[in-house]
C-alpha cells in the first residue's frame, strides 16, 4: 500500500506556465490513493481553468477566500485542519516572496499560515529571477522554517532561457511526497541493522578483511531511525559514528557479529544485513606473530557461519534483508540467494562500478523480492537509505497485515 493511502494533500496551484504540470501531478497523488484539494491563485487560473483541477481531484476548487458559498461548504480553518501536507506546485517567485513574508491576503497564503501540516514547495520560474538574490533570500527563510523544497531542476524553460528553474516533473514531486509521509513507516518498530567489514584474525596483528567502508549499513540506520524505528547496529570496524539514539555494538570478527546479533535479536521486527561478513577466517589463530620465512607459506582457512542464514532460519525470524554484491548475473545470482537463505528482501549491488558501492558515497541497486524487484538508480548512499526504508516499511507491513 502507497504511504499517501488516505492522506489528504492540499494542493496549491500559483500563477506559472508550469501549472499544467500539476494537473499530472493530481492524477499521480489520486493514482497513489491520496484525497486531494485544489486552491488556486487568481494568477493561475489565467493559465489553467480551475474546471480541469476539479474534474482530476473529484472535489470542487477553492478559489476565494471571501466567498460566502465556499466557506459554507468547507470554510478555510476546516481546510487548513483538513490537510496532513500542503503542497505548492508550482511555486512562483512571487509565491515564495510572499509566505517568505508571511503574508494572508490570499486563500492560498492564509491557508499555509493556519496550517500546522508541513509545507513542500515545487518552485519554478525563469532562471534569472530563480538566481535572483532575493528570491535566494526568501528560500534561505523558507528552508529555516523547515519548508521542503522539491527542484527546481536545469533544463530548457518556457521562456528559451536554459538553466535552474524548471518545475520538478509531476512522477519526481509524488516520490518525495511518498518519502516525506514514509518518515514515521517504522515507528514502533525494532531494527537490527548489521554493518562494515569483519576482521578475521590471523595472528595478534594480521588479519583477513575487505573494503567495506560501513557506509551503506550506517545510512540504512540513519534512514531506520528516521522513519521512527528504534535501532541496533552491529558493526566491524570502520571509521563512521552512529546517530546517538543508535544503539551501537562494535565487533571485530564474523564470530562475534554472529555474537552480538543473537544476543539482541529478541523483539527485533526487521532484520537488515548489510555487513561484507568474510566468508572464511584462519583455521588457527597464531598466538604470537609468524615470523617470516624462506619460501611461500600457507594459511587454512575454515568457513566462518552465515549470520543472516542462521536469522533467517528460526522459528521466529525477523523480516529479513540481506545484500548481495555482485560481479555478474545481478538478479539471477541475488534471487538464488533470496531463496536459498529465506530471505524476504535482497538488495543487490554491482561491485564491479568503481564509483558505485564499496567505499564509495554512491551505490546504485535492485531489490528483489519473491513477486518482484524495483530498480534504484544510482544515487548518494544516504539518499538510496531513505529509500530503501520506505520500500522495507512497505513490504514488512504488508506481511504483518
Ligand atoms: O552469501 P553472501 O555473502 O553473498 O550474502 C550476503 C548477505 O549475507 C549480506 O546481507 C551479508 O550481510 C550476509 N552475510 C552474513 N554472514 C555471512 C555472510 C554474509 O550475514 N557469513
Amino acid at each position: 500500500m502507497s504511504f499517501l493511502h488516505n492522506k489528504n494533500i492540499l494542493l496549491g496551484v500559483t500563477g506559472g506556465i508550469a501549472a499544467y504540470k500539476s494537473l499530472t501531478l493530481v492524477r499521480r497523488l489520486k493514482e497513489q490513493g491520496a484525497n486531494v484539494q485544489v486552491v488556486m491563485t487568481e494568477a493561475a487560473q489565467e493559465f489553467i481553468r480551475p474546471l480541469s483541477f476539479q474534474a482530476l481531484s473529484g472535489n470542487t476548487v477553492h478559489l476565494s477566500l471571501l466567498d460566502p458559498a465556499a466557506e459554507a461548504a468547507m470554510g478555510h480553518i476546516e481546510l487548513a485542519r483538513w490537510a496532513d501536507l500542503i503542497v505548492i506546485a508550482p511555486a512562483t517567485a512571487n509565491s515564495m516572496a510572499r509566505l517568505a513574508n508571511g503574508e494572508a491576503n490570499d486563500l492560498l497564503s492564509t491557508l499555509c499560515l493556519a496550517s500546522k501540516a508541513p509545507l513542500a514547495i515545487a518552485p519554478a520560474m525563469n532562471q534569472a529571477m530563480w538566481a535572483n538574490t532575493a528570491t535566494q533570500e526568501n528560500l534561505q527563510i523558507l528552508q529555516q522554517r523547515q519548508v521542503v523544497i522539491l527542484g527546481p531542476v536545469a533544463g530548457e524553460q518556457a521562456c528559451g532561457d536554459v538553466g535552474d528553474g524548471r518545475m520538478m516533473e509531476a512522477d519526481e514531486i509524488v516520490e518525495k511526497i511518498q518519502q516525506l509521509f514514509s518518515h514515521q513507516a517504522l515507528s514502533g518498530v525494532r531494527v537490527l541493522v548489521t554493518a562494515g567489514p569483519t576482521r578475521e584474525a590471523i595472528d595478534p596483528v594480521r588479519y583477513l578483511s575487505n573494503h567495506s567502508s560501513g557506509k551503506m549499513g550506517y545510512a540504512v540506520a540513519q534512514a531506520a531511525l528516521e522513519a521512527g524505528a528504534s535501532v541496533e547496529l552491529v558493526s566491524g570496524p570502520c571509521a563512521l559514528s552512529a546517530d546517538k539514539r543508535i544503539r551501537l555494538y562494535r565487533i571485530e570478527s564474523a564470530e562475534d557479529m554472529l555474537q552480538a546479533v543473537h544476543e539482541n535479536l529478541a523483539q527485533v521486527d526487521i532484520f537488515i544485513a548489510v555487513a561484507a561478513v568474510a566468508d572464511y577466517r584462519p583455521q588457527q589463530v597464531a598466538v604470537q606473530k609468524i615470523k617470516k620465512q624462506a619460501g611461500s607459506m600457507s594459511i587454512e582457512l575454515i568457513r566462518n557461519p552465515d549470520i543472516l542464514a542462521s536469522v533467517a532460519a528460526l522459528e521466529n525470524k525477523p523480516f529479513c534483508v540481506g545484500f548481495a554484491a555482485e560481479t555478474e548475473k545481478l538478479e539471477q545470482h541475488a534471487r538464488l540467494k533470496l531463496q536459498q537463505k529465506k530471505l524476504d528482501m535482497v538488495v543487490a549491488n554491482r561491485v564491479d562500478k568503481s564509483d558505485s558501492g564499496f567505499n564509495s558515497e554512491y551505490n546504485s541497486v535492485t531489490v528483489i523480492w519473491d513477486k518482484g524487484s524495483k530498480v534504484f538508480e544510482k544515487t548518494t548512499k544516504s539518499r538510496l537509505a531513505t529509500d530503501l526504508i520506505a520500500l522495507i516499511a512497505g513490504h514488512f507491513k504488508q506481511q504483518k497485515k
